[in-house]
């Protein structure tokens, strides 16, 4: 795939300091139009350029889209609509979508931890424990890429093969030899009968596995979450904010935490695109924030290396996407493995350019001196009260509406 070459070239380029600045530098004025916000106060217009066409608003609706959130990129392949955004959310709490029937989607993903689970890494639906924690499901349309780190899944519909159909590790188990039986469940029942026929009004072959992945993408995508305190502040409640907020806020964009270099825009990520985003111009980002540094090479713990894992090129060791962080006080623990246990250690990780793990530990070595870390991860020295700053403004990001909003429930619950 000449597509995934190009990335690499990306990747690369993203390793020094100079080029970061210079190849982020478009993504960086989203934040910088926040930061002049702070100053000016002055309401946000929607960042969409494209003519509002009959079809975008119809699309911004279905979403319940606010003004200030711009449209989701939704492939020309899987269009949304009301019966597949129905049909996905019916799959994603049903247990007969495992093999055994014992899990969902809404086995690792609850609705009230943001769709995070809570703990560090889950249990698939026949035991095998998987390496890497279960993630939010906050603004997920808008990810340049799915997963913790993967430079291959570019759409939703490619990430969601993995957790119903992979045998290693198993999440909900449904391999070739199970297919069958889990699409004949669907199609002797009479409620799912018709809400295929209603996603799929043009074929009239039942469930596939098709329908399932793109429905539950189409679930997926609804997923938005824009009413925090800090989304009430950015349309101009200047109150939605408390001042330790707004303190935090612009620690958080400043030169001395850096965070806003890989955790920026509407959504806190790099990894961004939306409607409007030039193909050529998305960015592709990983990076290695200095959690391990096994045997002083540079390693990560062998059962996860990130992209490494893919490549086998080791300056790839420890590089993961930057995730977003809205909703990010509900989805403890941090980090991909769920390493990190309160936001107020993952701000002194970053302090401290790094973690150390002692020697007599498992993967023991400082993280700090890990010579694939990202050149914007130095270290810094901050005061408690910097610290408490920017904790307070990621809890500014937590949005109660999200959590308990009736679309993203579980439907078989309702009657
Ligand atoms: C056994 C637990 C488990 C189950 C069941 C599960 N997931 Fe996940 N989910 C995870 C983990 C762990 C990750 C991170 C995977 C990785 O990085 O490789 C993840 C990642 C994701 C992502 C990527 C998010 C992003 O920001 O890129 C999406 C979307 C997702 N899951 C949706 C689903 C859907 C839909 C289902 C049901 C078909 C499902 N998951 C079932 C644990 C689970
Ligand atoms: C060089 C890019 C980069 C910078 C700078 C950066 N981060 Fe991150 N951040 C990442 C990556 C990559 C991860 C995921 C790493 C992993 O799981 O191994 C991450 C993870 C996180 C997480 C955990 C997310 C989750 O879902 O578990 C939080 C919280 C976070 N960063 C906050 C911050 C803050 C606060 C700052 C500034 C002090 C900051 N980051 C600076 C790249 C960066």
């Amino acid at each position: 795939m000449t597509y995934r070459h190009n990335h690499r070239k990306i990747q690369n380029k993203l390793n020094d300091t100079t080029s970061v600045k210079s190849a982020l530098s478009f993504l960086l004025i989203p934040s910088l139009l926040f930061t002049s916000l702070l100053v000016t106060g002055c309401k946000v217009s929607s960042s969409t350029t494209i003519a509002s066409t009959e079809t975008e608003q119809d699309l911004r609706s279905l979403l319940a889209l606010p003004e200030h959130m711009p449209l989701p990129a939704i492939p020309d392949f899987n269009p949304l609509t009301p019966e597949k955004i129905t049909l996905g959310r019916f799959l994603f709490y049903d247990t007969k979508l495992s093999a055994n029937q014992t899990q969902s989607c809404g086995s690792c993903h609850f609705q009230s931890d943001a769709f995070a689970d809570g703990i560090a890494t889950p249990i698939g639906s026949t035991g095998h424990a998987l390496v890497r924690n279960s993630q939010g499901l906050s603004n997920v349309a808008y990810n340049a890429t799915f997963t913790w780190s993967n430079d291959t899944f570019f759409e939703l519909e490619d990430q969601l093969n993995v957790p119903i159909r992979a045998d290693d590790p198993i999440e909900l188990g449904v391999t070739d030899a199970e297919l069958e039986t889990v699409l004949n469940r669907f199609n002797s029942d009479e409620k799912y009968q018709q809400l295929f026929s209603a996603a799929f009004p043009e074929s009239d072959s039942g469930a596939s596995i098709n329908k399932i992945i793109f429905s539950l993408a189409s679930f997926v995508r609804t997923m938005i979450s824009a009413n925090s305190s800090y989304d009430k502040y950015l349309l101009g409640d200047k109150s939605a904010l408390t001042p330790q907020q707004k303190q935090g806020f612009s620690l958080f964009n400043g030169e001395k935490f850096e965070c806003f270099h890989c955790h920026t825009g509407i959504n806190f990520t790099v990894s961004y695109k939306d409607a409007n985003s030039i193909n050529d111009a998305i960015l592709f980002p990983f990076f290695n924030n200095g959690l391990y540094n096994v045997n002083s090479d540079g390693s990560y713990p062998e059962s996860d290396q990130g992209i490494f894992d893919l490549s086998s090129d080791p300056a790839d060791k420890g590089k993961f996407r930057p995730p977003s962080l809205r909703n990010i006080e509900l989805t403890a623990p941090y980090m991909h493995d769920g390493s990190i246990n309160t936001l107020r250690e993952v701000v002194e990780h970053y302090a401290r350019g790094g973690r150390l793990t002692p020697e007599g530990l498992d993967n023991a070595g400082d993280g700090k001196n890990n010579p694939y870390k990202s050149a914007l991860i130095t270290g810094f020295s901050a005061t408690e009260e910097e610290i408490d700053a920017v904790v307070a403004f990621l809890e500014s990001l937590t949005d109660y509406d999200f959590i308990h909003n009736e679309k993203f429930s579980n439907p078989h619950e309702e009657n």
